[in-house]
């Protein structure tokens, strides 16, 4: 059997993941799919299990570089509405493993909730936010997370309660194939001066990243104790570019595309960033962005 077979009007084949990434670079995912409800997407995993056939999940593509040979196997895409629902309880946000945390941030500050406005910029969906514990300066999603319902790679659905995650600088435990909603525990605050600590951080992020760019989020993660972004830009980095892709002047950290570029363009210039900030600084960064 087939991985389509009964699942014809939800997998696709050969299709382009660049027109689902930021970075707009790469090749085709063997299969993708967009579920229509939690128990099609688990008949869909055990049907992939019994095939032998490998399956990831693609969140907002902000934080993905997938290679020009792109990827075997299914990408699964939460983008249909059983898996974006926002709801505001009393002290908490629960949301859909595929809702955007942009949209979670606006629902929560306009319902006069409190913690997540900090995260305002990041793009991505929520599933991506808590995979790798997204956040900034102010602080991460993880510290508002009070339980989140996952699926496992055998189709079973599991609730992980604040105790038994656990999250770090961009990694948190929660490792299972998808993560199908989240509750973050959240405090009341006036709206309006909410939306005015929002719309401060707001013009804060876009003065220092180039969010309008067709770029992803940070390439690498910060070293210990120190910005990635300064060490490349120490190391006179700015500018510089490999094919269509150029490390940003804005902020050494992103590496920006222009059309025509290829995902082995934007890996050779990692490879030169790193080279270079090992060679000059000695000391060796790692990605933040995953490569597929
Ligand atoms: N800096 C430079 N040159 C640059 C970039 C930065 O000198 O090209 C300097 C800045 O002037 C500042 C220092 O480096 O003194 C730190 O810069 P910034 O405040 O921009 O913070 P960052 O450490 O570069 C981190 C996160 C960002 C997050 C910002 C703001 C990482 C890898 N980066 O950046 O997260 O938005 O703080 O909260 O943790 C991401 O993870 O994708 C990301 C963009």
């Amino acid at each position: 059997m087939s991985i389509q077979t009964g699942f014809e009007d939800i997998v696709r084949t050969n299709v382009p993941l660049s027109e689902y990434t930021w970075m707009h670079l790469g090749g085709p995912a063997e299969y993708l799919a967009a579920p229509t409800s939690v128990e099609q997407l688990g008949e869909l995993v055990k049907r992939c299990r019994e095939e032998e056939v490998s399956v990831r999940l693609l969140g907002g593509g902000s934080n993905i570089l997938v290679r020009d040979e792109g990827v075997k196997g299914l990408v699964v895409m939460l983008t249909e509405a059983a898996f974006e629902d926002i709801r505001v309880e009393k002290d908490r946000v629960v949301a859909g493993g595929g809702a955007k945390l942009g949209h979670v941030i606006s629902s929560a500050v306009r319902e006069g909730r409190a913690g997540l406005e900090t995260l305002v910029g990041i793009p991505g969906t929520i599933g991506g936010a808590l995979h790798s514990n997204a956040g900034g300066r102010g602080g991460d999603i993880g510290q508002w997370t009070a339980s989140a319902k996952v699926m496992t790679l055998n189709g079973e659905i599991h609730e992980r309660t604040r105790e038994e995650m656990s999250f770090g600088y961009r990694e948190s435990s929660l490792d299972e194939l998808v993560i199908l909603e989240a509750a973050f525990e959240l405090e009341e605050e006036d709206p309006e001066v909410l939306t005015k600590r929002m719309q401060k951080q707001w013009i804060v992020k876009k003065a220092a990243q180039p969010l309008a760019h067709q770029s992803a989020g940070c390439v690498f993660k910060n070293p210990r104790g120190m910005s990635a972004g300064m060490l490349i830009d120490q190391s006179g980095l700015k500018g510089t570019s490999v094919g269509g892709c150029m490390v940003s002047e804005r902020h050494a950290n992103f590496i920006v595309a222009e059309e025509g570029a290829s995902s082995a363009d934007a890996l050779a210039l990692i490879e030169q960033v790193r080279n270079q900030v090992a060679q000059r600084l000695g000391v060796e960064l790692e990605t933040e962005i995953e490569i597929w």
